[in-house]
């Protein structure tokens, strides 16, 4: 529950910075974001430990890689990985501010439409409201463990 209304705000405030800035200065922005979380992560990281989250196992496969591709022979020809050293974290970068691009819109206008759609057909709304309240009740978010 933490976790998820940390996300939110989270996700509130960016949107809400970034809705004042031209596109170029967004990536920019995002990208500055993707750095400090990764960064954040890093702090914490500890391979003792059961990754929690995509950034976690991310840090993981670079630490392992990294130190294999350290551990070869100098004789040994095979290229180092995409996860390896700086490349693997300027790639991190790449894939969450990938993710993050790819997941906002699109999920957005999906919940925009569906309100939309629920508006129009108050049936579904009601069976929309009758299977949240059922699910969830009302004093909590939803959660994947709903799924
Ligand atoms: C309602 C929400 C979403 C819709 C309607 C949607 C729709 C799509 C569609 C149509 C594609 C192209 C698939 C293809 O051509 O093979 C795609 C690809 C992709 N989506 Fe989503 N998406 C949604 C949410 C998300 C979220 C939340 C994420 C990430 C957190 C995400 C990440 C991606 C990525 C990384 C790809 C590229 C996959 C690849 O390279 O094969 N999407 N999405």
């Amino acid at each position: 529950m933490t976790d998820i209304l940390f996300s939110s705000k989270v996700f509130t405030w960016v949107m809400k910075h970034m809705a004042r800035l031209s596109s170029v200065r967004i990536l920019d922005a995002l990208g500055r974001f993707c750095d400090e979380c990764i960064q954040r992560h890093r702090e914490m990281f500890d391979a003792n430990n059961e990754p929690s989250d995509f950034v976690d196992h991310y840090l993981a496969k670079i630490e392992h890689d990294t130190s294999s591709s350290a551990a070869a022979s100098e004789e040994d020809d095979k290229e180092p990985s995409s996860f390896t050293g700086p490349d693997g974290y300027l790639n991190l970068n790449k894939v969450t501010k990938e993710l993050f691009l790819a997941g906002t819109h699109t999920t957005s206008t999906a919940l925009l439409w569906s309100l939309l759609c629920m508006v129009m057909d108050p049936e579904v709304q009601a069976k929309v409201r009758e299977e949240l309240d059922r699910v969830t009740g009302r004093t909590r978010l939803p959660g994947l463990s709903d799924r």
